[in-house]
């Protein structure tokens, strides 16, 4: 009997002495990261406590909870769940200072302890950005610093330019109480499409989101210059007329536009108003280039319009067509004249032949009109004179009708003709 008693016992003291190992695996807390200012939750958990007394103590190894009392006179730490599994305590306003290592305790033999670690966070101040230059000149590069103060742990920084992720450098500080400073400066080369665009600095941080700051690019840069033809539309031909537009966009906007010719002089009568040149009644001594030429604090661009004068139409003269129809006809814009250039032909005969059948169904009317007023007059003059005038009236009547006959004959070949 006593062996098995004694094998009892050893049995006892190997449960005792294992578990004290597997038990120290049941009490357990975690760690706990609170921004200053919140609450932090401190949790003790056992698995399968056997009555034992938990307690938790403070980093200077002060008793806050003995099972759900609170010895200690703080009234920030409160309890939140107290069973035989779990001792849960707020502390509310969390400061720095309440930073440090607490302890939950198990009153077994021996006393386990598990460790809450509380870290505190505190969010930096307001990420602020500068820019070495307000305004830079495009090609120049400019250096853009963001800093961001005042927390704990260290922030990182992140830049952004439009859309696209940019590296810059970072330097961090610790300033008093653990606290961080981080500086970055991002290096940049700036283009005219730089102009308007964000540099934005991203700070990264446990304690705050999407805390960013931004800046907007301003980049200076020599103008950009085009030449708009506003007349004529396509073939530039001899006696029209030529305005051109020179258009400038630059950072600052220009404001003085050259018109000049190259390797001659502009023509003596061209007007130049602002921006506009614009030449009348043009013949090919014109040919040549012409550039606009603009400058800002930059620099100077300039743009090329090759003048090329070609003929004027040649309208072949017909002996029906004035002179007023040419010189509408030079003068008309060139796609005009280009319809025209075939047209006119067509048209002078369309108008012949209808006139020609107008004048033919009217001469036609005017003839019959005589024909039927002499046959009245006939029929009249027989009920009056008899023979005696009839004769007269027939004679009359015969060389009107051979009259009006020719004329017939003559208009049905006209329309032949024309036809
Ligand atoms: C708690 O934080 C400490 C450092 O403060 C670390 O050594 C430990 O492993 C952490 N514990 C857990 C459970 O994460
Ligand atoms: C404490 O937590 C347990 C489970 O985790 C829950 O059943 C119980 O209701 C909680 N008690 C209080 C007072 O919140
Ligand atoms: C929180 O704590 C700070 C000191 O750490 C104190 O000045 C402040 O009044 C407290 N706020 C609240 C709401 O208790
Ligand atoms: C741009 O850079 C040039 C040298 O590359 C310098 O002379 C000039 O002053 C710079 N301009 C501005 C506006 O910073
Ligand atoms: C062209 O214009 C110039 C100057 O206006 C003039 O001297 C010249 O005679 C003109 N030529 C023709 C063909 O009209
Ligand atoms: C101007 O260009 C036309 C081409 O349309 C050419 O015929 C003419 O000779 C040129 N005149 C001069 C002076 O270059």
């Amino acid at each position: 009997m006593a062996r098995p008693a004694s094998l009892s016992f050893s049995n006892l003291i190997s449960i005792s002495l294992c578990p004290s190992t597997v038990q120290s695996q049941n009490l357990i807390a975690d760690n706990v990261s609170v921004v200053e200012g919140e609450t932090a939750t401190i949790s003790c958990r056992v698995k399968n406590n056997d009555d034992s007394v938990i307690q938790l103590l403070n980093p200077n190894r002060q008793t806050i909870y003995f099972r759900d009392v609170r010895p200690l006179k703080d009234a920030r730490f409160q309890l939140v769940n107290f069973s035989d599994n779990e001792l849960r305590v707020s502390l509310s306003n969390v400061s720095l200072s309440d930073e440090g290592r607490y302890v939950c305790q198990l009153y077994t033999d021996p006393p386990q302890e598990a460790y809450a670690d509380i870290t505190v966070l505190i969010p930096p101040g307001n990420p602020i950005i500068e820019s070495r230059e307000d305004i830079v000149r495009e090609g120049n590069e400019t250096e853009i610093t963001c800093t961001s103060m005042g927390s704990k742990p260290a922030a990182t920084i992140r830049w952004m330019k439009g859309d696209k992720e940019l590296q810059g450098k970072s330097k961090v500080e610790a300033t008093y109480d653990r606290m961080f400073t981080v500086t970055s400066w991002l290096r940049l080369t700036v283009m005219r499409e730089d102009d308007g665009v964000p540099v934005v600095c991203i700070v990264d941080h446990p304690a705050v989101k999407d805390f960013q700051t931004q800046k907007y690019l301003e980049v200076q840069y020599k103008p950009e210059v085009t030449i708009k033809v506003e007349f004529p539309q396509g073939l530039i031909r001899e006696g029209e007329n030529l305005e051109l537009t020179c258009q400038a966009k630059g950072k600052p906007q220009p404001h003085q536009v050259n018109w000049v010719r190259v390797d001659d002089d502009v023509p003596s009568h061209a007007v130049i108003t602002g921006s506009d040149l614009f030449i009348e009644n043009l013949n090919k001594s014109y040919n040549g280039t012409y550039r606009c030429v603009v400058s800002n604090s930059v620099g100077e661009t300039y743009a090329d319009y090759i003048l090329y004068v070609r003929d004027a139409l040649t309208t072949t003269p017909k002996p029906t067509t004035t002179t007023t129809n040419t010189i509408s006809a030079t003068t008309s814009p060139p796609d005009i004249l280009q319809d025209s250039q075939a047209g006119p032909e067509a048209q002078r005969l369309d108008h012949a032949v209808i006139g020609g059948v107008v004048a033919v169904v009217v001469f036609a009317m005017l003839c019959l009109l005589i024909v039927l007023g002499r046959y009245f007059a006939r029929h009249k003059g027989t009920y009056f004179t008899h023979e005696a005038k009839g004769a007269d009236d027939a004679a009359d009547a015969d060389t009107a009708i051979i009259n009006a006959e020719g004329g017939h004959n003559n208009s049905d070949e006209k329309k032949e003709y024309y036809i």
